[in-house]
């Protein structure tokens, strides 16, 4: 068949939904700023300056490539399980915490259902939702950023499903408190808790999983443990919904790699522990430099990340002249942070030159 449109069947909410705003890879970005791969300084996707421990790099040589990794995740759900002392029964794994969202969208949203984002956030919450037909009601955070429980409140109904909570939140880098989190779990509705950051923030609500048939925490290898590339996460919960999880998910969404790298790195605690230490040092000492600088605030952050805030247009000439130098930082085309960009946690290499670049374009002496 020819002439068959493809538009014709596609789910038609689908055929406007906008792509998801991902970072570009170096290659694509040494192109467009014609600065070679090697030296540019990639600071748009969190991901960590160290890399990963060298036991998991280690890990990668003679992996049974031509085997089908174990559906059960046994050994990667025993590791996760002595990491954070929870059982089994309570992790399932996912390729990155981003296929863990995607699960969730597919086991419990139905089109029509609503789901609520206490925005500005990570954006992966409401692409899911536009491509499960879901309902996304936006919970604005408050001025600095907090979740406003009346907002939340206004936004809950009978069609609402569940909230997501970022804790930190990317990209403003501050914690929910526990006292909020409890406050939502007594609602009939799913909170998924994303700490995608907990290894920076040291604060989580993985005790509360236990008693709490409504909550799903995430969490990620990308981060703390620097496997972006291996695409490897985890999500803790009542071991009700773990059936669902671990019956839904594609049998083999762990590859051999990403297992191999989990196990290793597990092993390897203490030196990413060391590098963790090394990254919150230099992302605190860059918020007390950036917060020096006039028009600029720069929010206090429990991630490896930094929200910088400007006025007027200063946002936009900072970004030419990073971008300029091979500096690439996340900036947002949201109306709320529209003067605003996030900058990764790099080396201290990195950090200094990033600093340098905004002193000179913000003309601070
Ligand atoms: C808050 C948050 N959750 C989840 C993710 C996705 O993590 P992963 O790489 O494990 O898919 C990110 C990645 O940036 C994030 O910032």
């Amino acid at each position: 068949m020819k002439n068959f449109n493809i538009n014709k069947i596609i789910r038609p909410h689908l055929l406007s939904l906008k792509t998801y705003d991902a970072v570009n890879p170096p290659d694509l970005l040494s192109k467009k700023s014609g600065i070679p791969e090697n030296e540019l300084i990639k600071l748009n996707g969190n991901e960590n300056p160290y890399g990963a421990s060298p036991k998991a790099i280690a890990a990668l040589k003679n992996l049974p490539m031509h085997l089908y990794p174990d559906p059960d995740q046994i050994k990667i759900r025993n590791a996760i399980s002595k990491y954070t002392g929870l059982p089994i029964d309570n992790i399932v794994a996912g390729a990155g915490a981003d296929e863990i969202i995607d699960l969730i969208f597919r086991i419990f949203i139905s089109p029509g259902d609503s789901i609520l984002d206490c925005s500005p956030t990570f954006g992966m919450y409401s692409f899911c939702a536009k491509i499960a037909g879901a309902n996304v009601k936006f919970a604005e955070r408050d001025s600095k950023y907090d979740l406003d429980i009346n907002e939340i409140e206004k936004n809950i109904n009978e069609n609402t499903k569940l909230i997501f909570i970022t804790s930190p939140n990317n990209p403003t880098g501050n914690l929910v408190s526990y006292e909020h989190i409890k406050y939502l779990l007594k609602k009939e509705i799913l909170v998924v808790v994303d700490e995608a950051y907990f290894e920076f923030s040291k604060s989580s609500v993985q005790n509360l999983v236990l008693d709490h048939p409504n909550l799903i925490v995430l969490r990620t290898m990308s981060k703390w443990a620097g496997l972006a590339g291996l695409r490897i996460g985890y999500g803790l919960m009542h071991s009700s919904a773990t059936k669902y999880l671990m019956e839904i998910k594609p049998p083999y969404n762990i590859n051999v790699a990403a297992e191999a790298a989990l196990l290793a790195s597990f092993e390897d605690v203490d030196l990413l522990q060391k590098n963790v230490d090394m990254i919150i040092e230099n992302r605190d000492w860059m918020n007390i430099e950036l917060n020096k600088i006039n028009n600029l605030t720069a929010y206090p952050s429990f991630g490896n990340y930094i929200l910088c805030e400007f006025t007027k247009n200063y946002s936009k000439t900072v970004y030419g002249e990073l971008e300029e130098n091979g500096i690439f930082v996340r900036k947002f085309n949201t109306e709320r942070l529209k003067n605003s960009f996030r900058i990764s946690i790099g080396t201290e290499v990195q950090n200094k030159k990033v600093l340098q670049i905004i002193q000179k374009a913000m003309k601070y002496e």
